[in-house]
């Protein structure tokens, strides 16, 4: 058996996936470009891809008919596309569960960063700046008895809510169902864990924004093409909403440059799953993927159409 890891992970998983057969990992420190990313799965039983990889059926057809599953170690997986695999028989999988609490930590985080001003402070310091204690001085806004609203109220918009509910605020959630309209009109904290979909993209654009509140803020840490970035910086400047707190990006890597110069933005490079005992536990659970359908069993989380 063939399996291709298309960039580091950690040992642990690494240990298993050899007790299949050859494991051939991507010695680059970037992600594959599409070419290269063909060219290393010829021959793969089974592909371990990361979030950053597009898998098509140009990728499928690349690997050859012998592949049997796409371990995704990520829980998104708007990278793929599943219907194409699955029509071919590969089964695709993801990471649930194991990144729930890191990434509702993270989404907290950037709220409590952002409201409380913490970033801008730790720059101001750094700056060398001259200041001094006073009543009035950097004062941010506080989250007991505000709302939060919630859309995508899956486990990690749960485990967000659970946060949220323990600092005083009273959570709202918005569905698929559910008019995201009202939300927007009442939260003053609306945080994005929704799955990127094509009904997802661009879910919080310029007409969104209009409808929430001048004090609100927006913390996204699913995808980035949720937001339609370009739209919140617009109302960012124009101070149609207060400040927001960001994760992922629409072009990731690269970030709008306007947002880059506002103070009422926090901003970080895709940090939701980061943490060592996360990030082990994800690898680990795409390895224990691929050793289920390698050895003819069931995986634990396959992905359904
Ligand atoms: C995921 O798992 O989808 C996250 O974005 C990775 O941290």
């Amino acid at each position: 058996m063939r399996i291709v890891v298309t960039r580091r992970i950690p040992e642990a998983a690494l240990v298993e996936l050899r007790a299949l057969g050859e494991v051939r990992v991507s010695t680059q420190d970037r992600p594959l470009e599409p070419d290269e990313l063909r060219k290393a799965v010829a021959g793969a039983h089974a592909i371990v891809s990361m979030l950053h990889d597009r898998i098509d059926e140009s990728v499928a057809e690349a690997a050859g008919p012998q592949l049997r599953i796409v371990a995704n170690v990520a829980v998104g997986h708007d990278n793929i596309d599943v219907r194409t695999l699955t029509s071919r028989g590969i089964v695709v999988t993801n990471t649930p569960g194991v990144l729930t609490d890191a990434t509702a930590d993270l989404a907290f985080g950037l709220l409590l960063t952002l409201t409380r001003r913490i970033a801008e402070g730790d720059r101001l310091l750094r700056a060398g700046q001259p200041w001094s204690f006073h009543l009035g001085f950097m004062l941010g806004s506080g989250l007991q008895a505000k709302t939060l609203g919630i859309i995508g109220p899956g486990q990690i918009g749960r485990a967000m809510a659970k946060r949220a509910e323990a600092f005083g605020l009273h959570v709202v959630y918005s569905g698929r169902s559910e008019p995201k309209e009202t939300l927007l009109r009442q939260a003053d904290v609306v945080s994005l864990h929704c799955p990127l979909t094509p009904q997802t993209h661009h879910l919080i654009d310029a007409a969104a924004l209009r409808i929430m509140k001048p004090t609100a803020v927006l913390i996204n840490t699913t995808r980035g093409p949720v937001v339609d970035e370009s739209a919140l910086a617009d109302a960012l400047l124009t101070k149609q909403i207060a400040g927001a707190g960001l994760d992922v990006f629409e072009h990731e890597p690269d970030v709008e440059p306007r947002l880059l110069e506002l103070d009422n933005v926090v901003l970080t490079p895709h940090l939701g799953s980061a943490t060592v005992e996360t990030r082990t536990q994800m690898a680990l659970l795409a390895a224990d993927n691929v050793t289920a359908v390698l050895t003819g069993k069931a995986p634990e989380n396959p992905v359904r159409t």
